[in-house]
């Protein structure tokens, strides 16, 4: 009810990305009024900290959207005022216990509703799962924990993990974070998909040629070796943000809209897909590179990885979905660190129109000549249609133009971060965007056998220089399946 209170504590308040998306995000939450009467925030960690050192760590990172500039001072101000700080260890109970007794402070006595998120690394994730529950949980109300990935690194370890989480916790308790699908054209699939006539009825095999998922940044590990080089790029992204889009793009019409009917959808078509071979991959990782006087390092040149390191920065792949709908599609998927770009798209290629009377015009190349959508999630939101257009004049001439929806151009609002949807369906303990233990599941199995090989015979990545366009190999794995990769050519 409207007297409850929220308590959220961000357990690993001082690491990166409590700084940059977590605070930011409350506080933007806060600011739009989408936050109970009642909260308060508490940062939880190991340094030592007062309250006043958490509010100005804190406080650098806040920003007000454009639109709202006018208040944000006064804004931040009442935001920081409800920040504190405890400081404990993440396996201690006792540290909790007092933790507890300070919440229970600010609650006053109302229903005492708990959010825990959980921003610290993978080794110490269980130990604060069982102290929270412990010696934090909500007496009156409900204790929900946010986690991040990894979820594991393979099937095993990520099936001992949720094993883990269950003792402690009830699966509705669990929100496991994907922040991919709190992107704003990532929730806008289904709308674009079920609540248009249009696209619906080519969506399948008939009318698809293929689908490409394409995910380029401009940079490399920086800072972030040590965890990668555990992991690597089809673990870090493939794994989790590409497919859940997939599943979003392939899944059969959910019953509702209901989080339960969303996910029994999605995990039916992961579980119709075909575990991933190494003949489907290719993998890649960046070397040093000069350009303008400037040398771009080399991957294995981080200070944190080793320098002998096999760990791929990227990767392409081809994946299937044997089903009605999908049989015969190849899914192509592309992940890259490093790479000339910073990109995360979705795009579908549509078969050539049967005998197109314009062929001759258009010209011999026919792979130009079929439409495309493509569905640009960031940077600089779009979604646009390529067509077959005639230029105005009296000749024929035909060229290839686009219908535009361009974000920026259509609505002036500024486009919410993934993180404060999340975080507030948390809240309102709308669980549609989280990830549920047996989609987790199949993922996992999907990517799993693949993982193994590549490790257990020590593939060696093909190496491509800071700031290009990635492996050749790509394009050659994309030609076996007549594919050619819709990013590489111009688009407008
Ligand atoms: C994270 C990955 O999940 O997503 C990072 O661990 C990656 O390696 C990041 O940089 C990309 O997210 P975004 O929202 O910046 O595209």
């Amino acid at each position: 009810g409207d007297g409850d209170s929220v308590s959220i504590t961000v357990v690993g308040a001082s690491g990166d990305l409590a700084k940059k998306k977590i605070f930011p995000a409350l506080f933007a939450l806060f600011y739009e009024g989408c936050l109970p009467q009642h909260f308060t925030i508490y940062g939880y960690a190991r340094s030592k900290m007062t309250d006043v050192e958490l509010r100005n760590m804190v406080s650098k990172t806040l920003t007000c959207r454009i639109d709202k500039r006018e208040n944000c001072a006064e804004k931040m101000d009442q935001f920081l005022k409800r920040c504190f700080y405890h400081s404990g260890q993440y396996d201690s109970p006792e540290n909790f216990v007092e933790l507890d007794k300070k919440l229970k402070q600010h609650e006053g006595g109302r229903v005492s509703n708990r959010l825990f998120y959980l921003s610290i690394p993978p080794n110490i994730f269980i130990d604060a799962v069982r102290c929270a529950s412990s010696s934090a949980s909500s007496g009156n109300g409900w204790t929900r924990v946010i986690v991040e990935k990894p979820f594991g690194r393979d099937s095993e370890s990520s099936a001992a993990l949720t094993k883990s989480l269950k003792q402690y916790l009830d699966e509705d308790q669990i929100f496991r974070i994907d922040h991919y699908l709190g992107k704003e054209l990532v929730e806008n699939l289904s709308v674009l998909r079920f609540s248009n006539l249009i696209f619906e009825p080519l969506w399948s095999r008939q009318y698809i040629r293929n689908v490409q998922l394409i995910f380029s940044e401009d940079f490399g590990t920086e800072g972030r070796g040590g965890y990668f080089d555990n992991y690597g790029i089809i673990r870090d992204i493939m794994q989790n943000h590409l497919l859940q889009i997939l599943a979003l793009f392939a899944m059969e019409t959910p019953v509702s809209l209901d989080a339960e009917d969303i996910r029994n959808e999605k995990v039916k078509v992961l579980r119709s897909m075909r575990p991933l071979t190494l003949d489907d991959v290719v993998i890649g990782q960046y070397k040093s590179h000069t350009k303008g006087g400037i040398t771009y390092p080399a991957y294995t040149d981080d200070k944190t990885v080793p320098k002998d390191s096999l760990t791929p920065t990227f990767a392409a792949a081809a994946l299937f979905i044997d089903n009605a709908r999908w049989d015969g599609v190849p899914f192509l998927m592309k992940a890259g660190k490093a790479l000339h770009n910073k990109r995360a798209e979705i795009r579908v290629q549509f078969r050539h129109v049967p005998g197109n009377l314009y062929n001759r015009i258009i010209g011999t190349d026919l792979d130009l000549a079929t439409n495309e959508l493509v569905i640009r999630v960031q940077p600089d939101e779009a979604i646009y249609l390529k067509i077959n257009n005639k230029v105005p004049g009296l000749g024929m001439r035909l060229d290839r133009s686009n219908l535009n929806l361009h974000y920026a151009a259509r609505y002036s609002k500024e486009i919410p971060d993934a993180y404060e949807r999340l975080l507030l369906d948390a809240i309102e303990g709308e669980r549609r965007l989280f990830i549920r233990s047996d989609e987790l599941e199949a993922a996992w199995a999907l990517f799993t056998p693949l993982l193994k090989e590549l490790e257990e015979k020590k593939t060696i990545p093909e190496y491509y220089p800071y700031g290009s366009r990635g492996p050749v190999g790509a394009h050659y794995l994309a030609a076996r399946y007549n594919v050619r990769w819709g990013d590489l050519t111009v688009d407008q």
